[in-house]
């Protein structure tokens, strides 16, 4: 133990990701390519960050593992499930995102780990056909499958811990419903009852997980562990939770940049964000009902940046649009539009434009490994529930709202927030530097 408490990360770390897809597989081979010496986790702030600590003469700049036991990369087993039977080399190789000669010298690797049966339900994804599905009666049976599957890998892998990556698909907007996402045993009975209308698959993952010992991330914009009857249970099993909607291209650059427009006080009249995109994500969402979900998700990122209460003369009614064109030429190698336009001195209107040539999936993958791994740290740290210091890696972060705490999207103070909690779980003062 630490001398904040923090468990040693002992052992095997199971990650099960839910999903094998493009950013699936694009994080685990470079996790494993890592491991043989033969790639960088550029971009990984696990790998990478350094922190201040300490004061006056103590102050020093170190690494997170430096600061607190985080588990080694070699002690990662992997395993996931899909609604489709390809295993990592073959989808990796399908998801084309990264080139032969970083996936061969782990194939024998990837080819071993093969997707288990997915809890699966296509009316909340009509565009996927795949039949690697689990043959369940109800949402509980979905459950108890999927119990047993964690119950299995971590025996059979010999594993000391799990964490469950949600990594799959987005699913159709499933709103907020007091009457069955209120409280869990509301949760329960509606999983009893196979109410398959407010029960998503996800949710039984999220469920599954969190009573099998796993803390659960969710990186699609899903609302599954964003409802109150999910923050209970991750109290009562005293586990994380992370979500949701990883924060990589469009939103990271929105994200850091709209605090420019904050901080000099400069007024928005609009701004208007399109993308095209041509993987397996971008078919998905071409679906009206799954891209609510992730419109819904984006579009939360300026609202507690640039607040018209806190600034009428600069942020009311500003026009905030976000589109996303399935364009399948372009495959994972997404394209992104910002037109954003404002106004200064006199409410003179200027324009600035942004285009993004970015890769999904390899902005996606380190987000993947930092969630995870501090994920597992917030476990062994004794913290449960929401964890808020994981915002900076999130698009729409998750925050009580029925206590009316409002998410942090501005990017560097979710970046203070992310240090502090290093910095706290390795026995040092948090601080409001910047450094
Ligand atoms: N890449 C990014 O920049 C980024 C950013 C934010 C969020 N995301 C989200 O990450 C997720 C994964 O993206 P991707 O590009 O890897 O997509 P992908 O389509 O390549 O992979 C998703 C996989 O999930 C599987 N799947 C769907 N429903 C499932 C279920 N119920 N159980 C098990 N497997 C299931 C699909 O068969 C598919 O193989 C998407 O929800 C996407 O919106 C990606």
């Amino acid at each position: 133990m630490n001398k904040s408490g923090v468990k040693p990360a002992e052992g095997k770390l199971g990650v099960l990701t839910v999903g094998l897809g493009a950013v699936s597989t694009t994080f685990i081979t470079g996790v494993l390519m890592t491991r043989k010496g033969l790639a960088k986790p550029v971009g990984s702030m696990t790998q990478y960050d350094i922190i201040r600590v300490g004061e006056g003469e103590d102050e020093k700049y170190l690494k997170y593992n430096q600061i607190v036991p985080l588990a080694k990369l070699d002690d990662i087993v992997f395993g996931a499930w899909d609604v489709y039977p390809a295993n990592a080399y073959e989808s990796a190789t399908n998801a084309e995102v990264l080139k032969e000669k970083d996936i061969e010298p782990v194939k024998d690797e990837l080819v071993k780990i093969v997707p288990m049966k997915a809890a699966f339900d296509k009316n909340y994804a009509k565009r996927l056909d795949g039949n690697n599905v689990k043959d369940c009666k109800t949402r509980w049976d979905m459950v108890q499958e999927l119990k047993k599957d964690i119950q299995n890998f971590k025996k059979t892998n010999n594993c000391a811990r799990v964490v469950v990556l949600w990594a799959a698909s987005t699913e159709v907007y499933v709103p907020v419903d007091e009457k069955v996402h209120g409280t869990l045993a509301a949760l329960e009975a509606a999983m009893k009852a196979d109410d398959r209308e407010h029960i998503a698959p996800s949710m039984c993952y999220a469920y599954a997980a969190l009573t099998e010992g796993a803390p659960f991330i969710m990186g699609a914009p899903n609302t599954t562990v964003d409802i109150p009857a999910m923050w209970e249970l991750a109290e009562k099993v005293k586990l994380p939770i992370a979500g949701k909607d990883f924060k990589t291209g469009q939103t990271l650059v929105k994200s850091g940049f709209a605090p420019i427009l904050g901080v000099r006080c400069l007024g928005l009249s609009g701004w208007f964000s399109t993308n095209i995109l041509g993987n397996r994500d971008g078919l998905v969402l071409d679906e009206p009902a799954n891209f609510r979900t992730k419109e819904v998700s984006k579009l939360s990122t300026l609202e507690s940046i640039l607040v018209p209460e806190k600034q009428p003369d600069l942020y009311t009614d500003y026009y905030h649009k976000v589109r996303i064109n399935y364009y399948p030429p372009r495959n994972d190698n997404k394209e992104g539009w910002d037109n954003i336009d404002i106004f200064g001195w006199m409410g003179y209107p200027m324009q600035i434009k942004i285009n993004f040539l970015c890769r999904d999936s390899i902005l996606a993958a380190p987000l993947c490994l930092d969630l995870v791994l501090l994920s597992d740290l917030a476990a062994r740290a004794g913290r449960y529930g929401i964890q808020r210091f994981l915002s900076f890696f999130l698009k729409s972060p998750m925050h009580d709202y029925t206590k009316k705490e409002v998410p942090v999207n501005n990017l560097f103070e979710q970046y203070v927030m992310l240090k502090n909690a290093i910095r706290e779980m390795g026995g040092y003062k948090a601080d409001q530097r910047i450094d």
